[in-house]
């Protein structure tokens, strides 16, 4: 798909027009353009309340009198009042998406009503779909986008977190036949090439080195050997310390020898979503080359059975020292990220966030749309919170009080890996992650709901979603 930036002087020369009204504001700029060329189509249909202003409302109007494109979509914005951060990309994406639907060659989308950079941005995301292994795809990119706005650098913000995004998407919603710690690390290497970031990969051998034994014991039985992936971006002063970025990778979780039931185990190749998001936020800050420090560490392994699989009641030694009881194989992801965070802090990181899809139990919390946040340093919270709620990205804080630490003592190792009960399963986890950070500032986001969705929304096909990128270049930036 290739961008190009317009000023609205003429309607032709468009397969498809995607305009964008308000239902309690007389029609305006494009809208009122389109208006006046169709003599007054829009104002009558309106009028006659054949076209809806309601919130994410699509009416498609074919070949109107006045115009050369084919189709001009119209999407409705809704009350002027109820807009909140976000609306604007899920207007803008469902313009998209219901675009490209069918093959069209110049599709111009007018965002005078809007905030630019988020609606290129959900353009560009709204157009991909989960479908990249069918012959015949249900959503194909427009050869090229035309955004009516003078903002070109909205334009191009817009486009670099929308195909940051999608790189997320594609990553997370390819199956783990086809990606495995090994790829992960090849297609970092090379991203890291295109996008200006350093990376470094860690192989087994360079893991069993640096004694990450939790780690290593999770991605033991599979036939794909684990990596950990570290991404350099060094855009800001050479004495700030940089930001840590940690990502869980279980390319595949199959739960283990605690192994999850088939219906349980349909879309566990999503368990690596954090570091997807990981090397996708590397990706965004570096093209936007942001003045600051972030170091990406992506933990990928892959859960699987086998002779040598790791076993209930194990006792593992992570990188730190701390010893582990293992009570369930299916509590991997902590497993991983703890060596990973001991990695992130021996990096000299000042703060860390890390993303991860950790617990089910995240799900019965908040649902299949809001990512559960925790940490040990509430002023790093509310800065994640505020960069969350200026994108539109839900998350939610759950306690952290310190009895829930009392749930991972273990009788035999320093803690184990679950907790005494499924009560309050995410909230123990993050407890346990917390074992691993030392005095770093934190903050731990479970997105085991928003990053993969049954179902498709109007604005974003289903699968991957791609989420958490915006909201943590909006934080970086
Ligand atoms: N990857 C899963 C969590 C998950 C579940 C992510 C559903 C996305 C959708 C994680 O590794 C897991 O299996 N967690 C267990 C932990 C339990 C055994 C303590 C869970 O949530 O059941
Ligand atoms: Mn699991
Ligand atoms: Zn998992």
């Amino acid at each position: 798909m290739e961008f190009r930036q317009h000023r609205f002087h003429s309607l032709d020369a468009y397969s498809a027009i995607a305009i964008f009204v308000w239902k309690d504001e007389p029609l305006a700029g494009s809208a009122l353009d389109i208006d006046t060329a169709t003599e007054g189509m829009l104002s009558r249909l309106i009028e006659a309340r054949e076209l809806s202003c309601d919130p994410l409302a699509v009416t498609t109007l074919l070949s109107p009198v006045g115009v050369t494109a084919s189709v001009v979509l119209v999407v409705g914005l809704g009350l002027r009042s109820d807009y909140a951060a976000g609306f604007a990309a899920r207007a803008a994406g469902t313009a998209a998406k219901s675009l490209a639907g069918k093959q069209r060659r110049v599709v111009a989308f007018y965002l005078d009503s809007l905030d630019v950079a988020d609606s290129v941005a959900a353009v560009i995301v709204g157009v991909v779909g989960q479908g990249i292994y069918q012959n015949k795809r249900s959503l194909t990119p427009f050869e090229t986008a035309c955004f009516h706005t003078d903002d070109l650098a909205a334009i191009e913000k817009g486009k670099i977190l929308g195909e940051s995004q999608n790189v997320v998407r594609k990553l997370v919603n390819m199956p783990a036949s086809d990606l495995y710690p090994e790829s992960f690390a090849l297609q970092a290497v090379e991203l890291g090439k295109a996008s200006g970031f350093e990376v470094e990969v860690w192989d087994e051998q360079r893991l069993e080195q640096e004694r990450c034994g939790a780690f290593l014991a999770v991605g033991r039985a599979s036939a794909h050997p684990p990596r950990l992936v570290i991404m350099k971006y060094m855009g800001g002063h050479s004495d700030e310390k940089p930001l840590g970025l940690v990502g869980k990778g279980v390319t595949f979780d199959s739960g283990g020898l605690s192994i999850k039931t088939s219906e349980g185990m349909m879309a566990m190749k999503c368990d690596m979503a954090g570091a997807a998001t990981v090397l996708g936020t590397m990706r965004a800050i570096a093209k936007l080359k942001l003045p600051i420090n972030v170091i990406g560490f992506a933990g990928m392994a892959e859960n699987m059975i086998a002779g040598n699989s790791f076993r209930m009641g194990d006792v593992l030694t992570a990188r730190s020292g701390k010893t582990i009881e293992v009570h369930n194989t299916d509590a991997e992801g902590r497993l991983v990220l703890a060596d990973t965070l001991d990695v992130a802090v021996d990096h000299g990181v000042g703060k860390i966030i890390d993303l991860a899809t950790l617990t089910g139990a995240c799900l019965v919390a908040l649902g299949t749309d809001i990512a559960g946040l925790m940490t040990n340093d509430e002023e790093l919270a509310a800065d994640v919170k505020a960069a969350a709620a200026a994108c539109g990205e839900y998350v939610w804080e759950l306690p952290m009080h310190d009895y829930f630490a009392d749930q991972i003592k273990s009788s035999v190792a320093d803690i184990k890996n679950m907790g005494d009960s499924r009560w309050g399963g995410s909230i123990t986890a993050g407890k346990f992650l917390e074992e691993f950070v030392r005095e770093t500032p934190w903050v731990h986001l479970d997105v085991a709901g928003p990053s993969f969705s049954d179902k498709p929304k109007a604005w974003i096909d289903g699968g991957a979603s791609g989420c958490m990128v915006r909201t943590l270049v909006e934080y970086a930036g």
